[in-house]
């Protein structure tokens, strides 16, 4: 084993788990497994069920690489649960987990420190749905706070599309959003430790950015470099660093903006355990700086942390 494989010990892998993006994080923990493990890491892969104690104990792991996307994982549970362990975890720690993973907690936050995020409503029937519309006007994209992968989320652009909407939504557990709707371009940040990766932009066919735009499509793109004139890219790759920090993420994540037809930015939401898999955002922004998705995950591992230990 080489010097810095053996810097790391035993790494467990955690990936899959119980969220509704189980299917995703088995993909990208498949690739950062064999990455590590490519690179005489001594790493292994763990499908998180409520056995995950006993088997990190009587495994004897040293740190741990999480891969899970969505609720249990992206959360700040798991994080806690590896505080307690006293086990060094890659990605944000507790707080940060727990408040990103909330897109409404998350845009409270940046409305305070003064970044901007579209306006929005919050509703917990049908008749505040009809009020949101009455006071932001449309379209509104409804969305349940807690979810990832666009799933629970609908545009809406006349009325009557409101009912279904808000159905979808309110099926996901948590608090529902109406937000208002950014016409524009979208963008997202890849972050690596303290570094702002190359900006990619997003164009689907779809309404937005839906889970069929972002999992099954072969027409979305990724233009990469973005093609932003480079003070306008840096401009804005310094807002998504703020906006990461305002939640207190650290080690790596992925912040998702849009900016309108004025060139003004709206700041969407913060992904502390985003999408690994050779084909996902954040490895491809790490390519365009020149680091491989090898030399990407060993980064990644190398951050990792225990905010108590
Ligand atoms: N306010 C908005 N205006 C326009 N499009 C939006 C807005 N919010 C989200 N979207 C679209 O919906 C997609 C998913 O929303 P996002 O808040 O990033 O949730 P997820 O956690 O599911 O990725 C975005 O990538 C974007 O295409
Ligand atoms: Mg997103």
């Amino acid at each position: 084993m080489s010097d810095v494989a053996a810097q790391f010990g035993k790494v467990a892998v955690l990936m899959g788990g119980m969220s509704a993006e189980r299917e995703i994080s088995l993909l990208s923990g498949e690739a950062v497994l064999t990455a590590l493990v490519n690179q005489g890491i001594d790493a292994h892969g763990i499908d998180v069920d409520e056995n995950i104690v006993k088997r990190l104990t009587a495994e004897k792991y040293q740190s741990v690489f999480n891969i899970l996307h969505g609720r249990g994982g992206e959360d700040g549970t798991i994080q806690g649960l590896l505080e307690v362990m006293n086990l060094p975890y890659t990605g944000s720690g507790v707080m940060a987990s727990s408040l990103a993973m909330d897109k409404l907690k998350t845009k409270q936050i940046w409305s305070a420190a003064g970044l901007p995020t579209p306006d929005y409503r919050v509703i917990s029937n049908e008749q505040e749905c009809h009020q949101a519309v009455t006071e932001l006007g449309l379209p509104l994209i409804i969305k349940p706070v807690l979810e990832g992968s666009s799933i629970g989320m609908s545009k809406i652009e006349r009325e009557e599309e409101m009912a279904e909407a808000w159905q979808k939504a309110n099926d996901c557990k948590g608090t529902v959003i109406a937000e208002q709707w950014i016409q524009g371009k979208e963008y997202t940040a890849a972050i690596l430790d303290d570094q702002v990766l190359p900006l990619i932009k997003l164009e689907t066919s779809h309404k937005f950015y839906d889970y069929d735009a972002k999992y099954k499509s072969d027409s979305t793109k990724y233009i990469c470099p973005c093609e932003l004139p480079e003070a306008d890219e840096i401009q804005f790759s310094e807002m998504a660093k703020q906006a990461f920090d305002a939640v207190n993420a650290s080690g790596w994540g992925r912040v998702d903006f849009m900016i309108d037809g004025d060139g003004q930015i709206w700041l969407i939401e913060v992904n502390t355990v985003p999408g690994m898999t050779s084909h996902s955002l954040v490895p491809m922004a790490a390519k365009q700086a020149g680091i491989s998705f090898e030399q990407l995950v060993v980064k990644i591992l190398s951050t990792a942390a225990c905010e108590h230990c």
